[in-house]
């Protein structure tokens, strides 16, 4: 589908809708409050469609100052935040540009999602160690007895994490790989940048660590390098190659959530095709085409090079 309207018409309020109802929080904000209409009290999505072969209604009301609220198959769900375990959905923004090119927190977050996406049942796992080592940088600050206890829960947590995302990189990379060579980037490469923490690692760090009352060891600062060759993108690649790069993880983990979970996740692409030469349009088109449902936003139709299912004109305030 091809929602097309010149700026500033509600092209990504459109996009952001559906992510908001099929995975009960925005990719843009955290805000929620944002999401409501200026001078409104309350939004409402309602949405229609297919899981697999499944038919699923959901609907999601937010209001300022009570937390959001879910249906599915008019059934109220526990948290909005429940809607990830049922249905998928990936997003690619311009702002996603961020994970090719931006300090390396930004690639721990993105490919921690993944790994909740792809192992949910270690989806808890980033946040756990974030909460360990904030216990151990506190115990740091105050010289506090409890130091040790931290230091082998960092150790212990900061393996089973660093084995967690390096599983789930081993799983996305060669659909990425895959996709993004079909798109013209040859030999792309995930890389995992770190080692898992030790006591013995932490320990030798001690006494700087005391000092400065921070943990400086451990995947908190570990990075994974997205390269073509031996090119790494974030410093080499072009504008074009890194939004090439983003589209193969996204196309990548596509093929991964429809291999795993047995339905094709639904793909929102905002301004997708901005930057790209005719020729990889074509290639992306192919490629969507080939499963699951895809929204994809422009500002003029004509930068589709292929006929949408179809066509939603986006004005003030109307679609049609
Ligand atoms: N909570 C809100 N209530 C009302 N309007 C809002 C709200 N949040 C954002 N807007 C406005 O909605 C308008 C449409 O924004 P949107 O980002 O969807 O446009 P767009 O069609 O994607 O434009 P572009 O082609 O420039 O990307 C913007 O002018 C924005 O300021
Ligand atoms: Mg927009």
């Amino acid at each position: 589908m091809l929602a097309v309207g010149p700026n500033g018409v509600g092209k990504t309020n459109l996009l952001e809708s559906l992510h908001v109802a099929t995975q009960g929080f925005s990719p843009r904000t955290r805000t929620d409050a944002q999401l409501i209409r200026f001078g409104a009290s309350a939004a409402r999505v309602a949405v229609r469609g297919h899981r697999a072969t499944t038919p699923v209604e959901i609907e999601l009301v937010l209001e300022t100052g009570v937390a959001k609220r879910a249906k599915l198959n008019g059934a109220a769900l526990r948290t909005a935040e429940q809607l990830r375990g049922e249905t998928a959905t990936l997003v690619f923004t311009p702002d996603r540009l961020g994970v090719i090119k931006g300090a390396p927190a930004a690639r721990r977050a993105y490919f921690d999602r993944v790994l909740g996406r792809l192992a949910p049942a270690r989806a808890h796992l980033p946040a756990e160690y974030g909460a360990a080592i904030a216990q151990r940088n506190a115990a740091l600050r105050l010289r506090s007895n409890a130091l040790s206890a931290w230091t082998e829960q960092v150790a212990d947590l900061g393996t089973q994490l660093v084995a967690a995302r390096k599983e789930a990189l081993a799983a996305i990379a060669p659909p990425f790989a895959e996709r993004a060579g079909e798109l013209g980037l040859a030999d792309a490469e995930l890389r995992y940048d770190g080692e898992p923490p030790t006591v013995a690692a932490l320990e030798a760090r001690l006494e700087r660590d005391l000092e400065r009352g921070i943990t400086s060891v451990g995947p908190h600062l570990h990075d994974v390098v997205v390269a073509a060759g031996p090119r790494e993108l974030r410093s080499y690649g072009s504008q074009g190659e890194q939004r090439l790069a983003m589209l193969a993880l996204l196309l990548g983990e596509a093929e991964l959530i429809a291999e795993r979970r047995g339905f094709a996740p639904l793909l929102l692409l905002d301004d997708v095709l901005s930057e790209l030469d005719p020729a990889r349009r074509r290639i992306l088109a192919g490629r969507i085409q080939q499963g699951g449902q895809a929204l994809i936003t422009a500002t003029d139709a004509a930068m589709l090079p292929w006929e949408p299912d179809q066509l939603v004109e986006v004005g003030h305030g109307t679609a049609r």
